[in-house]
């Protein structure tokens, strides 16, 4: 591509007012960024819901977004190879994440911006603990259950937890072997629920007694990704290759799965907006999910490399699916936010901007 057609792909920063509206909700791209920032988790300090702050994975940089007045500010991680991971604003009211690559944890002060690191503990392989970037691959941290910031450490193929007042790390490695923790959530009660790619299942882990239960995905090979909670602590997931999503009662340890692909074929799904390309028509790739403060489930469709261009709304009551499209093909919307109660708020890794369904 010539510079000439890279630059004027590149976003400016401005507001950006486009809509797929329905009587279930309306997505809007509500700010543009760079082609190549990546951006995908969003997260809000609960006290002040009108700055998003947007993890841009590939400008290894977290952005502050004044959602009312467009203003963008950008705050670069320390180490340059740090890669940041999934974040979350803690009980200490900081917000925490982790460095994929790099061998940190890492606060971030909402106030002016400033990170303080925390290196992870010694792995016992001196040539790998001096290095700036390492093998730990922490892909999400959470929490909101303790004083802890709790992190999939998939290098580790263990959960996490960095205690935010003493700075202290413990692990918690999985049963199986090759599981591959990648999304972490508050869970029910008093458990992180993660999601297991490659183990085929969803865990949690109860944050006092550390104890860790797994549940089966049904389907082999759903890729499970996506792990949230509604309000009575029903667990949801998504299986990013299986096409399906469903629920865990961790009380009856009852699993359900839902295939999108059924649901479409029974004229059960409703296609929101312009027609932008993607991959989501043919195949749904649901990934990071929340349930919205009007019960519903939402969840992304085809994030990261699958460059897919829908976020889906299902509603338990009717088992009606609506598919959101972004006004930008191929945006692989990445995470979800449902901290506003009227919204949910996603990036778009490969879309350039920022967007939400309002509901
Ligand atoms: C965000 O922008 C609006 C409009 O300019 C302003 O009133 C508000 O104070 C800003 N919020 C913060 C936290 O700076
Ligand atoms: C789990 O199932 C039990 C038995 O059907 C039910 O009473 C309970 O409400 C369910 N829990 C959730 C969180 O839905
Ligand atoms: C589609 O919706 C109808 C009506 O709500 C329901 O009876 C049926 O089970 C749904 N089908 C699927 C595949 O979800």
């Amino acid at each position: 591509m010539k510079s000439s057609a890279l630059l004027s792909l590149v976003g400016s920063g401005t507001l950006v007012a486009a809509a797929a509206s329905s009587p279930d909700g309306v997505l809007t791209e509500y700010a543009a960024v760079n082609l190549l920032d990546t951006p995908c988790e969003t997260e809000f300090h609960p006290d002040q819901l009108d700055i998003a702050w947007v993890e841009l994975i590939a400008s290894n940089t977290i952005l502050r977004v004044n959602i009312t007045s467009g203003e963008q500010t950008r705050f670069p991680l320390k180490n340059p190879v740090g890669v940041p991971s999934g974040m979350e604003f803690l009980p200490d009211g900081y917000l925490w994440f982790s460095e994929v690559a790099g061998n940190s944890m890492v606060r971030l002060d909402p106030k002016d911006g400033s990170m303080t690191e925390y290196p992870f503990p010694l792995t016992g392989i001196a040539a790998v603990d001096d290095l700036p970037a390492g093998i730990r691959v922490t892909i999400d941290v959470s929490g909101n259950r303790d004083r802890g910031a709790w992190f999939t450490a998939a290098g580790l193929n263990a959960i996490g937890r960095i205690d935010i007042d003493t700075f202290e790390y413990d692990i918690y490695p999985l049963p199986n072997l090759l599981s591959v923790p990648l999304i972490i959530q508050g869970g029910p009660g008093s458990t992180m629920v993660f999601s297991e790619i490659v183990g085929n299942r969803v865990g949690t882990i109860d944050v006092n007694t550390k104890e860790i239960k797994e549940y089966e995905i049904p389907t082999p090979l759903s890729l499970p990704q996506g792990v949230c909670i509604d309000k009575e602590g029903l667990i949801w997931w998504t299986g990013t290759g299986g096409g399906n999503f469903g629920t865990i009662n961790v009380t009856t340890g009852e699993v359900t799965e839902i295939s999108i692909a059924a649901l479409r074929a029974a004229g059960n799904s409703t296609v929101v907006g312009d027609p932008s390309l993607g991959t989501s028509a043919a195949l749904a790739f649901p990934g990071p999910c929340r349930v919205g403060n009007d019960g519903k489930v939402y969840f992304v469709e085809g994030n990261l490399v699958f460059l897919g261009n829908r976020v889906a709304q299902y509603d338990p009551e009717t088992q009606q699916l609506v598919e959101f499209t972004t006004p930008t093909s191929l945006s692989a919307p990445c995470d979800l936010n449902n901290q506003h109660s009227d919204a949910v708020y996603f990036a778009e890794f490969a879309g350039a901007h920022l967007g939400r369904v309002t509901y």
